[in-house]
This record gives C-alpha cells, sequence and structure tokens, in this order.
C-alpha cells in the first residue's frame, strides 16, 4: 500500500519507520531540508537501545504537493491543521488524523475525503533531529471512525512488531479518553517542571493532580470516574521517567498544544457553566510561559 505520512516530527518519523518495512511510504515534511536528509540518510529509530537506519522511504517538501496515496496519515500538531487545508480538502483518499485533542473535529467537517479517521497515539517518542527518532516506549495506536468503514482500514489487520493498532468502536470516548491523560499530565509537568512520575510521588503536586481531575471530569461529565482517574494514573506511572510533550515544549521554546487540551476544555466549561479555575489558571500559567519562550 502507498502510506503518505504528513509531518516530520517525532510521531511522523516514528510511523514512517515502522510502516516502511511492509509499505511505500513517503514522508512529507515541512521544510526541504529535512526531506533532503532523510533522501540521503534515511530515518534512524533508536529502540531499546539500538539503531536502526530505513533507508526506504522517500520524503518530499509539503510544498511540492501530495502525490497519489492510498491512505494519507497526518501527524502535524493540531495547531498546523488549518497550514494543511488547501492540500487535503479536496483529497478522495482515506485520511486518519493522530492528532492529541478535540478541536480538531470540527476541522474535520470541512474535509471531502469518503473515509476520515481518527487515532491517539499511545507510543512514547522523541525526535533527536530532523532523521532521528527514538521509540521510548511502546505503547499502542488506537483508531475510530469518524467517518466511512473502519473495517477498510488494513492497517487494523496488519501484525508489526512492537507497533500495534487497535479498534476502537466510538471517536468521542476515544478523543476524550487522551483528552483527560493529557489535560491532567502536560500542563501540571509543564508548569511544576517535574517528569510525570513527580505527580505521584510528590504528595502535594498529587493533591493537585486529584483536584485537577476532579475539575476535568466535572466539566466533561465523565460517567466512569474511577476508572478514568486510575487510567490517567497508571499512564503517569509508566511514563514516570518521561518529561510530557508540553514541558519539552516549553523548554525548546515551541509552541505547545495548550488551545487544543485545556481550551477545549474551557470552552466546554464556559458552554455548561461550570467552574474551571485550576483549569483556567493552568491554561494562563503555560500561556505567560509559552508567550515569553518557555
Ligand atoms: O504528551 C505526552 O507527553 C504524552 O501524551 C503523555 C501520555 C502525557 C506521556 O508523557
Amino acid at each position: 500500500m502507498r502510506i503518505g505520512i504528513i509531518g516530520g516530527g517525532a510521531i511522523g518519523l516514528l510511523f514512517a519507520s515502522r510502516l516502511s518495512g511492509k509499505h511505500r511510504v513517503t514522508l512529507y515534511t515541512r521544510t526541504a531540508k529535512q526531506a533532503s536528509i532523510i533522501n540521503r540518510a534515511g530515518i534512524r529509530l533508536i529502540e531499546n537501545g539500538e539503531s536502526r537506519v530505513f533507508s526506504g522511504i522517500i520524503s518530499k517538501g509539503l510544498d511540492e504537493g501530495i502525490t497519489d496515496q492510498d491512505l494519507l496519515i497526518t501527524t502535524v500538531k493540531q495547531y498546523h491543521l488549518p497550514e494543511l487545508l488547501p492540500a487535503i480538502k479536496s483529497i478522495q483518499v482515506p485520511l486518519l488524523f493522530l492528532q492529541n485533542g478535540y478541536g480538531h473535529i470540527s476541522y474535520l467537517k470541512q474535509l471531502q475525503s469518503p473515509a476520515i479517521y481518527v487515532g491517539v497515539v499511545e507510543h512514547g517518542a522523541l525526535r533527536h533531529d530532523r532523521n532521528t527518532v527514538e521509540h521510548t516506549g511502546p505503547g499502542i495506536t488506537r483508531i475510530a471512525s469518524f467517518k466511512g468503514d473502519l473495517d477498510q482500514l488494513t492497517l487494523l489487520n496488519e501484525d508489526i512488531a512492537q507497533f500495534p493498532f487497535t479498534k476502537s468502536e466510538d471517536y468521542h470516548s476515544m478523543l476524550i479518553g487522551k483528552l483527560v491523560v493529557n489535560a491532567v499530565i502536560n500542563p501540571l509537568t509543564a508548569i511544576l517542571n517535574v517528569e510525570n512520575g513527580g505527580l505521584i510521588t510528590n504528595a502535594f503536586y498529587y493533591r493537585l493532580f486529584q483536584a485537577l481531575f476532579e475539575e476535568i471530569s466535572g466539566i466533561l461529565e465523565l460517567r466512569n470516574k474511577t476508572e478514568s482517574f486510575e487510567h490517567v494514573k497508571s499512564v503517569c506511572m509508566a511514563t514516570a521517567g518521561n518529561r510530557s510533550s508540553m514541558l519539552k515544549d516549553l523548554e525548546n521554546g515551541r509552541e505547545t498544544e495548550i488551545d487544543a487540551i485545556l481550551g477545549h476544555i474551557l470552552s466546554e466549561a464556559k458552554r455548561k457553566g461550570k467552574s474551571d479555575c485550576l483549569t483556567s489558571s493552568l491554561y494562563m500559567m503555560v500561556k505567560g510561559k509559552e508567550s515569553q519562550g518557555g
């Protein structure tokens, strides 16, 4: 199958290398420079302390245009999606979106493809340079249909070592489940400057963690609160040594995903007239740090 992957960040590089064993992968990058490095030197994947180079991947700058593909996977951050609209709006091939947050759901309504899927990535991945990615924590990619028949997505039946895909019946609960994980872990770790595990081991930070979960679960009216809390806690412990993506974004002076993550929760609080004290304070703290360059 011809698979196009849009975005040369950690997730784009990870998916391109892992899928290239079975598919003809084209990786579309923002800069021509990154594409030329990948075409010359391949993608280096570090896994379990070993490094492997995948050289069969074609890379192109996005401005060269998207060529014929059987599946197009977009891995760019949610705030970059509007720039992609002209290139993908009328594309008819199946599209798979792997963004955090929930805001991209309204964006998808503008697309003409008859098959649109959304996914959440539970792998840990860290980009070292333009063509090197480390798979820091094996996980799973959950996929649900936004539009069209999910059984047509052959990726779900493939057996790729340490790279499983699984089907979710309902995109809303799948995305909300991941949103709650990111909404609790990412802003707290970013502001407190701790690894994920620090939110559990430090008794004071754990109280904040509990209070934030309580507020968010009330705003989102989660039905399975106990289960959801245990899930967030288990992700935190399983990734105890990770610096969250939001903390890394601030450390590197990059834009964070705070609007995609807490922005959605704040608009839900406003719509439902719910209290959002802690969520809005954290939102402003992250925005403030972001605006001063980290
Ligand atoms: O954004 C992240 O860093 C990750 O999604 C997670 C699960 C919070 C682990 O660090």
